[in-house]
């Protein structure tokens, strides 16, 4: 089978292509609503945003500091990346944005983006806490910016970057841990000077400002975060095998499939190979006797948005599973440390919730007892996590609220459906 488009990448085409000069074509796009919130907002400032066939779009750009004033207000829905990356694209251009999204999105900081925003001369006005709606008004002279990101965030990293676009000389993001790299590698493909170096509190990236992009042709690689539920169902379930075809397999998002290896799944990753500027595989999953480990905190980065099906995972394993380092975690779609902890306490597996992490005592194949109707906190991976674990679990999970499914994987439950999974839509 194949999953849909990444969405990191499926987001940042559609940005970089209204920010260049000439026609990007994308294939492959992810057709989630995410994604398409940003397509919409990309022609609110002026880019001519055409969809031509299934994931084939064309985006004619607008050059760098070109963006027209959107008339009304751009929504991002249940996006963080949508909207941080749209925040940095448009805040050294001079004209007033206002951002909103749903309740979710409305809960997330966005201070992290406005306080480097703002060292560019990018006025920002939001609720307390920094917080959604906010008003961009971005700066008419801006000057570059040399910024160590307090966070380990590829959205922190790629808005500052796309910002520095329009302003003149070097603008530099230092981050202490290396966080997906989707943005450097893109603005080099529509020909930005990107440079990564090591630095003594971690890595620079530096973007040269002023420049120009050159549309592009994008092929967007399947999501190995969407990837992971089929392969996760594979490991769980009794005598099953899946693969995937053309899997991302950029070593900043590929962290769960060595954890996976790791505890023992049989995981084979076959026909290597590079599409469009990105490493892909072929990976193929079967019914696996699992051991639960402890995660290195330190690959927290490369699996950030795995950790719930991981955890869903480990519940199955035999023993215990360490999850920590993922402060992060707890400002995503929902809480995720908090909403994983009461969903496997809720099909009875022991976990303990920490500050920064989870410990999940497995209890092994066909030892969870399922049961239970889970509370989805307007997340999608939340959602696919549990009707994963209902795949392996002894009586039936169900979760609240399957809509936000399709802000990332459209199709996910025909598919897993398709695969042989018992999925049934209650109406309630
Ligand atoms: C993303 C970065 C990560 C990730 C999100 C997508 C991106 O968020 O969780 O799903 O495309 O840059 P943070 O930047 O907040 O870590």
């Amino acid at each position: 089978m194949r999953v849909p488009g990444d969405k990191s990448i499926s987001h940042r085409s559609l940005i970089l292509g209204a920010m260049a000069v000439g026609e990007t074509r994308i294939s492959g796009l992810l057709e989630g609503e995410d994604v398409l919130r940003t397509a919409a907002a990309m022609a609110a400032l002026g880019a001519q945003v055409e969809r031509t066939g299934e994931g084939a779009w064309q985006v004619h750009g607008r050059g760098v500091g070109g963006w027209a004033e959107p008339e009304t207000v751009l929504d991002f829905g249940n996006s963080g990346t949508g909207v941080r990356l749209a925040m940095g694209a448009v805040a050294t251009t001079p004209i007033t944005c206002t951002f909103v999204g749903d309740a979710s999105l409305s809960r997330r900081p966005m201070g992290r983006v406005l306080d480097p925003l703002r060292l560019f001369g990018t006025e920002a006005m939001g609720r307390e806490g920094g917080r959604l709606p906010i008003t961009l008004r971005g700066a008419r002279n801006p000057g570059p910016v040399t910024y160590a990101s307090p966070v380990a965030s590829a959205q922190v990293k790629s808005a500052i970057l796309l910002a520095g676009l329009a302003a003149p000389g070097r603008t530099t993001v230092i981050e202490r841990e290396a966080t997906r790299d989707h943005t450097e590698r893109m603005l080099r493909a529509f020909g930005a000077t990107v440079t990564t170096e090591s630095h003594e509190d971690g890595i620079a990236v530096s973007v040269t400002g002023d420049a120009e992009l050159k549309a592009a042709a994008i092929a967007v690689p399947a999501d190995p975060s969407s990837a992971a539920f089929p392969l996760a169902a594979a490991l769980l379930a009794a005598e099953s095998a899946v693969t995937v075809t053309g899997v991302l397999m950029n070593p900043t998002r590929a962290g769960l499939y060595q954890t996976l290896q790791e505890m023992g799944a049989d995981l084979t990753i076959a026909n290597a190979r590079d599409e469009g500027g990105e490493p892909v595989a072929d990976l193929t999953a079967r019914s696996s006797a699992l051991k639960g480990i402890e995660v290195p905190p330190e690959r927290a980065p490369s699996m950030i948005d795995e950790y719930p099906i991981l955890a869903a995972i480990a519940a199955i394993a035999e023993g215990r599973t360490v999850m920590r380092g993922l402060k992060e975690l707890r400002v995503k779609e929902s809480d995720r440390i908090a909403a994983m902890a009461r969903g496997l306490a809720a099909c009875g597996v022991k976990v303990t919730e920490l500050e920064d992490g989870l410990i999940v005592e497995g209890r092994g194949p066909g030892g969870v007892p399922g049961g239970a109707t889970i509370a989805t906190e307007m997340d999608h991976r939340i959602a696919m996590s549990f009707l994963c674990l209902g795949l392996g679990a002894q009586r039936e999970i169900t979760v609240d609220d399957s809509a936000f499914i399709a802000t990332s994987f459209p199709g996910f439950s025909d598919l897993m459906t398709g695969l042989g999974a018992g999925l049934v839509r209650t109406n309630r």
